[in-house]
């Protein structure tokens, strides 16, 4: 292996950068040349590749968003198309992919790996969503989770010098690991997500009888998978009389610095992709389950049929500490 190329595909998420840099690091350090693709799939269409050097990823592990830049690009699922990305590998010499994304990016490179023995392809999950199977936390979800944290801590203030209800809509596509997990950290009344039924009217009377022993405000954490904030604030309104608003928090969530954890959690999968493309692997996304690091055939990623994936004990807690 003497020459690789990274991209970073689909939304953004915090990390992406830290993850690019440890990618790059390790292999300078293996002295393997790095080429960063621009714009996802679609700069490796319009041939925007850049030899990386050790500065070019310098002040970056502290940034949000990705400095190769993102971009969704659906002609990459047209074979033509993508034969022009392909070419622009071949003429580098270019050997090994890294895909930093979510699991419409590792298609791609499953795409190109089957159409080409010569280039291997490894993915890295880069996303606030946290739905990519394979690996417990994906790079991003973290950082989201804590600027959640942060909007509701402030909200609930003015929720409760009010004594409103807010329905706070959240990120996470068909996902909602992130509705869930900060539905716990802020103590909300009622979370609503996907993977879960819930009842409008049930939840509507929890808000009731929690008025009625003095509850001064209500916090209600809504999956934007399952439906829009406004949507839940109009059906709760059927059943109760409460001063409700809305907040929609929207790509706040997919910014800003990452943290700690998101940092580790990068560089550690970062230097793991590396190491298997050093290793001949291909067709394979990295992740981390038990705190281990792991490597899963992209098949099995897209065939795992762990829909339901959301801890349902994490869920049961919740409602028991929100009575
Ligand atoms: O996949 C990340 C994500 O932020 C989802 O949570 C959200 O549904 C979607 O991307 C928004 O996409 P866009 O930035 O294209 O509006």
């Amino acid at each position: 292996m003497k020459k690789i190329a990274v991209l970073t595909s689909g939304g953004d998420a915090p990390g992406m950068n830290a993850a690019v840099r440890a990618v790059v690091r390790k292999a300078i350090y293996h002295n393997i040349e790095v080429y960063g693709v621009y714009q996802g799939y679609q700069g490796l269409i319009n041939d925007d590749i850049h030899k990386l050097e050790l500065g070019s990823v310098g002040d970056t592990i502290q940034r949000g968003g990705t400095f190769l830049y993102s971009a969704r690009c659906p002609e990459f699922k047209d074979k033509s198309v993508r034969a022009k990305g392909i070419e622009n590998l071949r003429k580098r010499g270019i050997e090994g992919l890294v895909v930093i994304g979510g699991d419409g990016s590792y298609r791609g490179a499953q795409r190109i790996t089957e159409e080409c023995q010569d280039i291997q392809t490894i993915g890295i999950p880069g996303t606030i969503d946290n739905d990519i199977k394979g690996t417990d936390f994906t790079i991003g979800f973290d950082t989201a989770l804590n600027t959640i944290i942060e909007s509701v801590d402030k909200i609930r203030d003015t929720a409760s010098s009010h004594a409103r209800t807010f329905i706070i809509e959240v990120m996470g596509r068909d996902c909602g690991d992130l509705a869930l997990w900060s539905g716990l950290a802020v103590g909300a009344e009622s979370i609503i997500l996907p993977e879960a039924d819930y009842n409008i009217q049930d939840i509507a009377e929890k808000i009731q009888h929690g008025i009625d022993r003095g509850k001064k405000h209500s916090i209600i954490i809504v999956a934007e998978g399952c439906m829009s904030g406004n949507q839940c604030a109009e059906e709760l309104t059927k059943y109760i009389n409460v001063d409700a608003r809305v907040s929609v928090l929207g790509h706040i969530q997919r910014g800003g610095s990452p943290t700690g954890v998101d940092r580790v959690l990068a560089s550690r999968l970062g230097g793991y992709a590396l190491e298997l493309l050093m290793n001949g692997e291909t067709a394979k996304g990295v992740g981390i389950k038990d705190n281990h690091l792991t490597a899963t055939e992209f098949d099995l990623i897209f065939n795992n049929d762990d829909t339901n994936k959301i801890n349902k004990r994490m869920l049961e807690l919740t409602k028991e500490l929100s009575i």
